[in-house]
């Protein structure tokens, strides 16, 4: 039967994120206490009135346009324009199931090669083995934040010679919780040689100190961008994404539309009506409370465990820290998330997962563990949301930072 599957497609396996989760829950159901630390979603609800214009649009039965309702990538690239500084035309934008499916159409389409930085989200690779395109990886340091350096990159895209590439660039990031600080160097190079960017932008709304700066900023024409609503707003389940392209890639974006209406056809009705009011509406204050309870946790947590023996950059976005811890009990990351959960009931991701070779003993950890929409409603403006109020209202994640510190130091 082996030869039933494709080869390309046999050695994958489910994405980790979700297998983490499901042994998680599962250990959860037999009783244990668990810290979920290793599953990405936010925790907050979606804004109302984004909710109830999903609501009055449930009638909407018929099939959209598959390149995405108009008034819909209307919106985005206003959004895009007033975030970035830089002109998407709608005609150049593809609304998709999540952006994960907009990242996997561009693989598809894409004839040529990757380069993604270690660290990187766990899909990019397998969607990259999908659609049989060679994969480089680029390992990175805690002194660079977590990014390429600009000369690193160059020296990839040599070794690679004449070939098309993107190099994927994902900032705030998953899983390192850091901010890209070299993106005009990055992109200097990328333009020097011509090679195209993919920005994957689904934590941007989650910056915290509102410097988000979009590397399409200082490199327009090779620029994609993705992004969605599953980060920001909360609508991980209502699978709405897009992809941004600069002008000048018409063939492409055609080729794109193309596999979206061989495959999913077009993004149901509903929920494309719904994402209008989301991109047009102003939610800057669901953000900034949102962002501010976020960077609270992260920073909770970063304090709490970090030490000479637990290494951590600070939280700069999104819902992730990236602790290595020291030891030289284990030999792979992996075998230490077992460790760590079994003994302490702390789901991790192992820093395998991301790009690190196997015995770095860097994890992930998602610090969503609590109820967001309680915390939503119990904070007001900007207020410091001291440890007291992190004790209330995140609880599971001072519990669980605590049987961290614990775990380690009785290695
Ligand atoms: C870095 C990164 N990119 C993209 C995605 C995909 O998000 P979605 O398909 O829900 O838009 C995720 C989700 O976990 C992510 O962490």
């Amino acid at each position: 039967m082996d030869d039933f599957i494709k080869k390309n497609i046999r050695g994958l396996k489910p994405s980790a994120t979700l297998a983490i989760n499901e042994k998680a829950k599962k250990l959860l159901k037999q009783g244990n206490k668990i810290y979920n630390f290793g599953f990405g979603q936010s925790p907050f609800p979606i804004p109302e009135k984004i909710v109830s214009t999903l609501k009055e649009n449930a009638g909407k039965k018929d099939y959209l346009p598959m390149q995405g309702l108009k008034e819909l990538r209307v919106a985005i690239s206003k959004s895009l324009l007033s975030k970035t500084g830089i002109e998407y035309d709608k005609d150049n934008i593809i609304i998709t199931p999540g952006s994960k499916e907009a990242m996997l159409l561009m693989h598809v389409a894409f004839n040529g090669e990757i380069i993604l930085p270690a660290p990187s989200w766990v899909s990019y690779e397998p969607q990259a083995q999908i659609a049989e395109n060679k994969v480089h990886w680029l390992q990175t340091s805690r002194d660079n934040n977590w990014f390429p350096t600009a000369e690193d990159i160059e020296k990839k895209i040599k070794s690679i010679g004449n070939k098309n590439i993107i190099l994927i660039i994902n900032s705030p990031n998953n899983p390192s919780g850091t901010v890209c600080n070299n993106l005009k160097e990055i992109a200097k190079v990328a333009k020097e040689y011509k090679i195209k960017i993919l920005s994957d932008e689904i934590y941007t709304d989650l910056t915290f100190d509102q410097n988000y700066l979009s590397i399409s900023k200082f490199y327009p024409e090779g620029t994609f961008i993705s992004g969605g609503l599953s980060k920001w707003c909360g609508a991980g389940g209502w699978r709405l994404g897009f992809f941004a392209s600069p002008d000048g890639n018409k063939e492409f974006i055609n080729a794109l539309k193309t596999l979206a209406s061989e495959s999913y056809s077009t993004v149901n009705s509903p929920v494309q009506y719904a994402a209008v009011e989301a991109y047009q509406g102003n939610y800057d204050d669901y953000k900034a409370k949102t962002t501010h309870i976020l960077k609270s946790v992260g920073n909770y947590v970063y304090n709490n465990l970090k030490s000479n023996k637990v290494l951590i950059n600070p939280p700069q976005g999104g819902f992730y820290l990236m602790p290595e811890f020291l030891n030289s009990k284990f030999k792979t990351s992996s075998e230490m998330c077992d460790d760590i959960l079994s003994k302490s009931g702390v789901a991790l991701l192992p820093g395998s997962d991301f790009g690190f070779k196997n015995d770095k003993m860097l994890t992930r950890l998602s610090f969503t563990d609590f109820d967001g929409d309680l915390f939503l409603k119990n904070i007001s403006g900007s207020k410091e949301l001291d440890d007291d109020i992190i004790k209330k209202y995140a609880p599971n994640v001072v519990e669980g930072t605590k049987k961290l510190a614990e775990w380690h130091k009785n290695l």
